[in-house]
């Protein structure tokens, strides 16, 4: 059987060292294993949603893609998209509207979240809630039903969209007749919390990420803020720390044993540090030169993705085609 594996990612702006370890090498491993059987798109239209402005949203599209393309994203293996590039999916997204219950909405966890929030702040239930953020999920599900996805990678936060998706497929089939394939979805490995600046879990809304593609300086002076404790330099450490975790993600395997025997006889934080900025710098170095090379020929990206769009609306059509024959719209 022919198996597509399908995921999305959402233009929210700059991309950090979380993302990368924890999304985007896993996502793109998983590619190269399934050869040729994987689309990756670019949710941008899902990203309209929280994204207002013209400027912003153009940057973004293109900081993903830059960032995808650098990380290794090889189009020879598979299809990379433009959500917004492919019209099929927002024609199958309103014919799905028209068989989604309302209340399958209603219980969609990222809107149940803002009501219930609202609610416990004497607000109106559906306060700043507009129709786009209440669809998402019918949205989501056109992504995954107009490529015809068997499965769909995504992190835990994602998981109940896709069962959305699934039950939405399963009520166009007992509707219309055998159409779509249930999609399941793959949550990906507990690559365990890689740690931020503080300690804490490396995330945007915490303020404590490394951007994965900043420049050098930048780079080292994030380096030198991670918290570590106050042990002297001759003291032997536990390498059950934060700095430690990072240094683990860029070294090597023979780095990491050498690291660890410092860490027993002792080693000053500001030599463990000044060694993590090496090995990550050396890590990053050809991506970023790559990265900032894409970004400063958007040009390149765009032939990237009109290529990848092709592919992808060559796809969509043959499922809209059956779509549109089993609703019983009359093709000419
Ligand atoms: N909602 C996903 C997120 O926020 C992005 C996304 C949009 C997606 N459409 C998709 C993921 C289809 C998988 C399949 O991360």
């Amino acid at each position: 059987m022919n198996e597509t594996i399908l995921t999305g990612i959402k233009p929210t702006g700059k991309l950090h060292i979380g993302n990368y370890f924890g999304a985007i090498k896993p996502a793109l491993e998983l590619a190269k294993e399934r050869q040729g059987s994987t689309m990756f798109f670019i949710a941008d239209y899902h990203a309209l949603n929280f994204l207002k402005d013209r400027e912003k949203f153009k940057e973004y599209t293109y900081d993903v893609a830059a960032t995808w393309l650098a990380c290794g994203l090889d189009d020879e293996n598979l299809v990379f998209y433009r959500q917004s590039d492919v019209p099929e999916i927002f024609e199958l997204n309103w014919i799905l509207s028209n068989i989604t219950p309302k209340g399958l909405m209603n219980r969609a966890h990222a809107y149940k979240a803002i009501v219930e929030n609202n609610l416990s702040e004497g607000k109106e239930s559906d306060d700043g809630v507009n129709m786009g953020l209440y669809n998402y999920p019918i949205l989501m599900t056109a992504d995954i039903l107009a490529m015809n996805s068997t499965y769909v990678p995504v992190g835990d936060d994602q998981k109940q969209h896709v069962e959305i998706a699934r039950e939405i497929a399963r009520i166009f089939n007992n509707t219309y007749g055998e159409t779509f394939i249930l999609p399941k979805e793959i949550i990906s490995k507990n690559v365990g919390t890689i740690p931020g600046l503080d300690g804490r879990k490396m995330s945007k809304s915490y303020n404590n990420t490394i951007t994965l593609f900043c420049d050098e300086q930048e780079l080292k002076k994030k380096i030198n803020r991670i918290v570590t404790d106050s042990s002297l330099p001759d003291e032997p450490k536990s390498t059950d720390c934060y700095i430690f975790k990072i240094y683990s993600l860029f070294a090597n395997k023979t780095q990491i044993e050498e690291m660890t025997r410092k860490f027993e006889r002792g080693i000053s934080w500001g030599e463990v540090k000044k060694e993590t900025f090496e090995v990550a710098n050396s890590y990053l170095k050809d991506m970023r030169e790559k990265y900032n090379y894409y970004i400063s020929h958007p040009e390149i990206i765009e032939t990237f993705l009109k290529k990848g769009a092709v592919l992808a609306r060559e796809k969509a059509s043959e499922v809209l085609k059956k779509v549109r024959e089993n609703i019983g719209k009359v093709n000419f």
